[in-house]
C-alpha cells in the first residue's frame, strides 16, 4: 500500500476528515495525522479526548476487496498492527480486548473505530487509532481506567517514529488480510494476541440486554462466541465486553 499522509495541527476529528476524503475519491493508503482533535469520536458516540500532542491521532482510507462478512476484521487487523508495534518499539505486553481495545495490565492505551461509507468508487472503510501518548491530561475518570505509553515506559515518546512503525505493520497485516485465506490468517494473529480469545469470563453488555458467559473463540467474521451458564453459544457482533472479576 502506498501511504500520502496529510497532517493537520488541529482539526475536529481525523475520521470525519478521513470520510469526506473518502468520499471525494481519495486513494487507499491516505492517511489524516492531528496533533489535535476538538470532536474526537469514540465508539458508541464517546468523546475521544485528544488533547495536543497526549496521543497519536491518525486514520487511515481502505478500499477493501475482501468480502462483505469480512469487513469487521478490519478492526482485528489494525489492532494486531497496533499490539505489535507496542511490543516492539516500546517492550510493552499488551493484551486484546475484544474487538479492538488495547490494554496494558487492564489499562486501555489505544482505542479503534471503523466506519465505513459508500463512494463513487465504491465501498471505502476509514480506519480512526488513537493512541494514548501522555497521561497528564487525562481527566480524573480516565485515571483508573487509562495509561499511555509514556506513563508506562517512563520516556518521552517519537510520534513520528511510532507513526512510522504503525504504518509499516497496518500494510502487512492488510496484505495479508486480502490474500488467499486472509480472513483465517487474521484471526489466528489476533488470536494469539488476545487473552480474550477463550476461556474468559466477561460480561458484553448489548443495548438492551447483557450476556455473561465465558468466551469460546471467534466467528468467521471475527464476532465473539459466548458460552452462557446453561451451556448455550451466543455471537456478540458488537458490545461492551467487561472482563469479570472473581470477588
Ligand atoms: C474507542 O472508542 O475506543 C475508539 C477510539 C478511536 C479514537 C481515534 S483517534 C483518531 C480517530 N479520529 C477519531 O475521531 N477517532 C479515532
Amino acid at each position: 500500500m502506498n501511504f500520502t499522509i496529510l497532517r493537520f495541527d488541529s482539526i475536529d476529528s481525523t475520521n470525519t476528515e478521513a470520510l469526506n476524503q473518502a468520499k471525494q475519491g481519495a486513494d487507499e493508503g491516505l492517511c489524516i495525522v492531528a496533533k489535535q482533535q476538538t470532536a474526537g469520536r469514540g465508539r458508541h458516540g464517546r468523546t475521544w479526548i485528544s488533547e495536543k500532542d497526549a496521543g497519536l491521532y491518525f486514520s487511515l482510507v481502505l478500499r477493501p476487496t475482501i468480502e462483505n462478512k469480512f469487513l469487521p476484521l478490519l478492526t482485528l487487523m489494525c489492532a494486531v498492527a497496533v499490539y505489535d508495534v507496542l511490543r516492539e518499539l516500546y517492550k510493552l505486553k499488551p493484551d486484546i480486548k475484544w474487538a479492538n481495545d488495547i490494554h496494558i495490565d487492564e489499562k486501555k492505551i489505544c482505542g479503534i473505530l471503523a466506519e465505513m461509507t459508500e463512494t463513487k468508487r465504491g465501498l471505502a472503510v476509514i480506519v480512526g487509532i488513537g493512541i494514548n501518548l501522555k497521561s497528564s491530561n487525562f481527566p480524573l475518570e480516565l485515571e483508573a481506567i487509562a495509561t499511555s505509553v509514556e506513563q508506562e515506559i517512563n520516556q518521552e515518546i517519537d510520534a513520528d517514529e511510532l507513526l512510522e512503525n504503525l504504518t509499516k505493520h497496518l500494510a502487512k497485516y492488510y496484505q495479508i488480510l486480502e490474500s488467499e485465506n486472509g480472513a483465517e490468517k487474521i484471526r489466528r494473529e489476533w488470536a494469539n494476541r488476545s487473552t480474550y480469545y477463550r476461556g474468559k469470563n466477561v460480561t458484553v453488555k448489548l443495548e438492551n440486554e447483557s450476556v455473561t458467559g465465558t468466551t469460546r473463540g471467534l466467528e468467521e467474521s471475527g464476532a465473539l462466541r459466548i458460552e452462557t451458564e446453561n451451556g448455550e453459544i451466543k455471537i456478540i457482533h458488537a458490545g461492551e465486553v467487561e472482563r469479570l472479576r472473581k470477588i
